[in-house]
């Protein structure tokens, strides 16, 4: 059992690697950690500890983090596309009984990794500030974590904010930069992979026919998150598994096809800061490679995600 920790900013596709994660024998969740991103760290952090309640999982602690990206400047959340709950209405305004733990998401993050040297793996499924704030705030943080995956980014496909920049690195640009060239060892899941990975609408009844309160849920902020889609891309008939897909490739790697590549990002720029790009000219010594995921095994990877979320 690998024990991870899921970097969230719940939202509705955070909310489905939530269940994902907490439904698989092969990871151990030992936390969630909370951040700004599709909505604000108080609601990520309300709805991760309601999510968790509605799976029964209580005894997962989750840790508020960062609230603004490194440089201060947070304009937009994405209710647009998560809704103003940022679980699509599916809470209907019920509230978690538990609260945030008292360590911040950085704190967390470096306690238990310095607990288990090599053994932790992150999965960052929003900005990357929590990461950079726990790199900033421990030197040896980089060398003692295990595998960090993240999901972000879109090195050979347009983003989904801006023709260029993906939503999690739009949202802290700085952020991103200095995690991918901080040495950790990293898995970038982005749109490369994740938009191929559609979970068709046609799909959901599959889950309200089997009538528990967290099948109706997953089913109610589903449909939400697909007429999202729709409204940007009329006819696609699906929702994009992006947060999923991060969870998934920790239980099994062979659901990405990856390539070795030194990866920048454009912090500022006109049009295109948060654009993520492969710097294949770059000196081994100048930037470190991560393992981007370039092809994905989509049908294999929905069929096991159906098999465990509920
Ligand atoms: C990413 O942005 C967020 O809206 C989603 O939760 C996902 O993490 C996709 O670009
Ligand atoms: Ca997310």
């Amino acid at each position: 059992m690998k024990p991870i920790i899921l970097d969230v900013d719940t939202g509705i596709d955070d909310m489905m690697a939530i269940a994902y994660a907490a439904h698989s024998p092969e990871v151990k969740l030992i936390g969630v950690t909370t951040l700004f991103g599709n909505v604000t760290v108080e609601e990520a952090t309300r709805n991760s500890l309601y999510v968790l309640e509605l799976l029964g999982r209580e005894d997962v602690p989750v840790y508020a983090g960062a609230e603004e990206p490194l440089s201060g400047n947070k304009d937009a959340y994405a209710k647009h596309v998560h809704g103003e709950d940022g679980l699509g209405g599916a809470m209907r305004d019920a509230l978690p009984k538990g609260q945030a733990a008292s360590l911040t998401a950085p704190q967390f993050m470096v306690e238990q990794a310095r607990s288990m040297p090599g053994q932790l793996t992150i999965i960052s499924v929003g900005p990357m500030t929590n990461l950079a704030k726990a790199i900033r705030s421990d030197p040896e943080f980089v060398r003692v974590v295990g595998q960090v995956i993240i999901m972000g980014g879109a090195v050979t496909v347009p983003g989904n904010v801006t023709p260029y920049a993906e939503a999690n690195i739009h949202s802290d640009p700085e952020a991103a930069e200095f995690v991918f060239g901080s040495g950790l060892p990293i898995k970038l899941v982005g749109l490369d992979v994740t938009m191929k990975t559609l979970l068709p609408r046609t799909r959901l009844q599959e889950w309200r026919d089997q009538g528990s309160k967290l099948s109706h849920f997953l089913a109610d902020a589903t449909d939400f998150y697909i007429d999202a889609y729709e409204t940007f891309s009329p006819g696609i008939g699906g929702c994009a598994l992006h947060d999923p897909l991060a969870v998934g490739i920790v239980i099994d790697p062979t659901f990405c096809r990856t390539e070795s590549l030194p990866v920048r990002v454009d912090t500022e720029g006109m049009h295109t800061v948060g654009r993520t790009y492969a710097d294949r000219n770059a000196l081994p010594n100048e930037r470190p490679s991560i393992e981007v995921c370039l092809e994905v095994d989509a049908d294999r990877f929905l069929a096991h995600f159906l098999s465990r979320v509920v």
